[in-house]
């Protein structure tokens, strides 16, 4: 790939001083939709993210070409980072760039800037936050900002609260931040303390499987989410003192019933109760009982299906696939409606079960899943 990088850069540019960076995507274990509660998430890195090659340029325009993105140049100047519909991924670049400066920190130069991305789009695995660190990165090191890593999350966050206009968590951008190889981080996203955990599945392998359904409407429904969470939070906040929905007690979750609507109630309680499960689940992990962590991985999907309606026929159809030809636990990963299921299945039936997952899936739905059988990866970096 950095061959192939180095090249690109030399036909489209022709300059061979570009430095080679590579930021992952990824993929969330459990604790799903919480991180806009202060809730716990348990997410990864992956060996399939966006690769960008760049350099600094004399003035102060950003050139970039980006395969499969574009063709042509695509050409902005540090002076005016404002929003292009037509052009909905140099978004993310310019809204990256921005939250820099809004921030205070001084670009003075441009940059000529090559990308490619092994992620799927649209899919759930974080394309876009892995745009982002992958910017916010590069300025970071071609203007030595010397940002720390959950700095940089921080501001690839604010990209997509405040530039692209979605009220999602820190998650994605602070493990794709923070990433270390074979490891998992369980983030407290009120606090924003974290702990690395060695992702270690013994007999047992992560298996990614992609719906193919496209998330559209993603972001609207995300923030009818968010928004029915922050609806239930002003109603229990007084009620209970608490400071986040996740801080709720089994006892005030059951009282909250009576102070609810139904739909409010049931989006609280996929809250409080995937907290639960996220902290169950990483001391499961941390004892080596992987089992029990594929079975929470599994409620938490049927809590997303059943109490938070972010799931749809496509992803159901797909867990319930994978459960009955052998896979230990799986669900749904990252915002949901359409996108990804992550699943743990024992490493030696591997193939029969993406074989069997398929004929289910593609019977039912009536156009093929993918696969991709994955490591946990190091976060954003030179390579
Ligand atoms: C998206 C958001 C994250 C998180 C997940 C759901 O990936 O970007 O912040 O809320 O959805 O857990």
């Amino acid at each position: 790939m950095k061959k192939n990088m180095i090249e690109n850069f030399k036909k489209h540019f022709n300059r061979t001083d570009g430095q080679v960076y590579y930021s992952p995507g990824r993929v969330n274990l459990i604790g799903e939709h919480i991180d806009y509660n202060g809730g716990f998430v348990f997410p990864c890195a992956l060996s399939y993210g966006t690769y960008g090659i760049a350099a600094m340029r004399d003035d102060r325009y950003v050139r970039v070409f980006s395969n499969p993105f574009s063709k042509e140049a695509y050409i902005f100047d540090l002076d005016h980072l404002v929003k292009d519909q037509t052009h909905a991924w140099a978004d993310y670049i310019k809204g990256s760039i921005k939250a820099i400066l809004d921030k205070g920190y001084k670009i003075e130069f441009g940059i000529d800037l090559y990308i490619e991305g092994t992620l799927p789009v649209n899919a759930g695995l974080s394309s876009s936050s892995s745009l982002e660190l992958l910017i916010i990165y590069i300025f970071d090191q071609l203007n030595n900002l010397k940002l720390n890593r959950p700095e940089m999350a921080i501001l690839g966050k604010n990209v997509e609260n405040n530039f692209i206009g979605v009220n999602s968590g820190i998650m994605d951008q602070f493990i794709i931040a923070t990433a270390k190889k074979n490891h998992a981080i369980l983030l407290n996203t009120d606090t924003l303390d974290y702990q690395q955990i060695p992702l270690y599945l013994k007999e047992y392998s992560l298996l990614i499987v992609n719906s193919n359904k496209q998330r559209g409407l993603a972001d609207s429904k995300y923030n009818e989410r968010y928004q029915e969470c922050q609806d239930s939070l002003s109603i229990l906040k007084p009620k209970f003192g608490i400071k986040n929905l996740c801080s709720l007690t089994d006892e005030q979750l059951e009282l909250s019933k009576d102070l609810l609507s139904e739909t409010v109630y049931r989006r609280t309680r996929h809250v409080q109760t995937e907290q639960m499960r996220t902290i169950l689940s990483s001391k499961a992990l941390q004892d080596g009982h992987i089992e029990a962590f594929a079975k929470l991985m599994t409620a938490s999907h049927m809590s997303l299906k059943n109490d938070y309606e972010v799931t749809g026929i496509e992803l159901d159809t797909l867990v319930d696939a994978l459960l009955d030809s052998g896979a230990v636990g799986a669900r749904m990963t990252g915002a949901g409606f359409g996108g990804c299921v992550v699943a743990i299945v024992k490493t030696d039936e591997l193939e029969k079960i993406t074989k069997l997952t398929q004929e289910i899936y593609t019977n039912k739905i009536g156009y093929e899943p993918s696969f991709y059988s994955v490591l946990p990866e190091d976060g954003v970096s030179i390579i």
